[in-house]
């Protein structure tokens, strides 16, 4: 199974929500997953429930080992009962340090997190930081793929358009390559303002654009009480924010993209 890198240089599009909503929809199904969380924000570490972790993700990048992640998981909060809970290498705010740090290593500063994956198989969400620094460039080079999250609203296409010319570099430069696997729209509302820059999305980025997850108190309330979306009562949109979910992660980690995957 796919490791898939949430990305996208603008902050607070989903990329955290994005990447929580397909986990969910691993737990349901019980497939093993792992979650990477490379952003010093840590949003994806606490919505999973992790709180205080034994290890970090920037042990990951700090070590040459090949492999390390595998050590470095620990398990997460989300209940077991329904679902089977990811694992998680967790973040920390020290990240931010790191990346500093590896601006200035001569040797492999970006592929650091290819390494220590390596040999690690199995579904693998990489949530990355709101920008196109080293962090985000250390998970294009470890992932198979590359899912663009943005939301509809206003220069949003400028900026797909500008992690997909990055998507595309780093693809050129990896002799595995690197896989588009779409544009993910997030936070859809029923306002015209949101519907404008959805159809101008699509204008912009024809088929690689995906089915939507619309604005829905449940995604943010599952976020809030560091639960699987697919674990809340049906109310509140819940069911329907699951349903968007599954489409997603169908599209996205089943088949491998629109048109069966874009190799770039
Ligand atoms: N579909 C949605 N419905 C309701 N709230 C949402 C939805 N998607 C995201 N949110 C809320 O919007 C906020 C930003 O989302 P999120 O943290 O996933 O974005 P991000 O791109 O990961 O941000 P950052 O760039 O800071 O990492 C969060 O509070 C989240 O709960
Ligand atoms: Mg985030």
């Amino acid at each position: 199974m796919p490791a898939i890198a949430f990305v996208n240089q603008k902050g607070g599009v989903g990329k955290t929500t994005t990447a929580l909503g397909l986990a969910s929809a691993a737990w349901a199904r019980r497939t093993p997953c792992l979650v990477i969380d490379l952003d010093p924000q840590q949003n994806a570490t606490t919505g999973l429930g992790v709180w205080a972790p034994v290890a970090t993700v920037d042990e990951a990048l700090a070590s040459d080992r090949p492999g390390v992640v595998a050590e470095l998981a620990v398990g997460s909060g989300w209940p077991d009962d329904r679902g089977l809970p990811p694992r998680v290498v967790a973040s920390t705010a020290a990240l931010a340090g790191r990346e500093r740090q590896l601006l200035s290593d001569p040797v492999g500063a970006q592929d650091r997190l290819r390494v220590a994956l390596s040999g690690c198989g199995g579904l693998t969400l990489i949530d990355c930081p709101p920008s196109l620094g080293l962090l985000t460039i250390n998970a294009l080079f470890a992932a198979d793929a590359a899912l663009v999250v943005t939301e509809p609203s206003a220069w949003a296409s400028d900026g797909v358009s500008e992690i997909m010319r990055t998507i595309e570099r780093v693809a050129g430069r990896k002799p595995s390559g690197l896989k588009l696997s779409g544009v993910a729209i997030n936070r859809l509302a029923r306002t015209r303002d949101s519907r404008y820059w959805s159809e101008q999305l699509v204008s912009d980025h024809g088929r690689l654009v995906l089915p939507p997850v619309c604005l829905r108190a449940a995604v943010a309330e599952a976020a809030a009480r560091s639960l699987p979306i697919h674990a809340l009562p049906p109310r509140r949109g819940a069911a329907e924010a699951c349903a968007e979910f599954d489409v997603l992660y169908d599209l996205v980690v089943g088949a491998g993209g629109p048109e069966d995957g874009n190799g770039l």
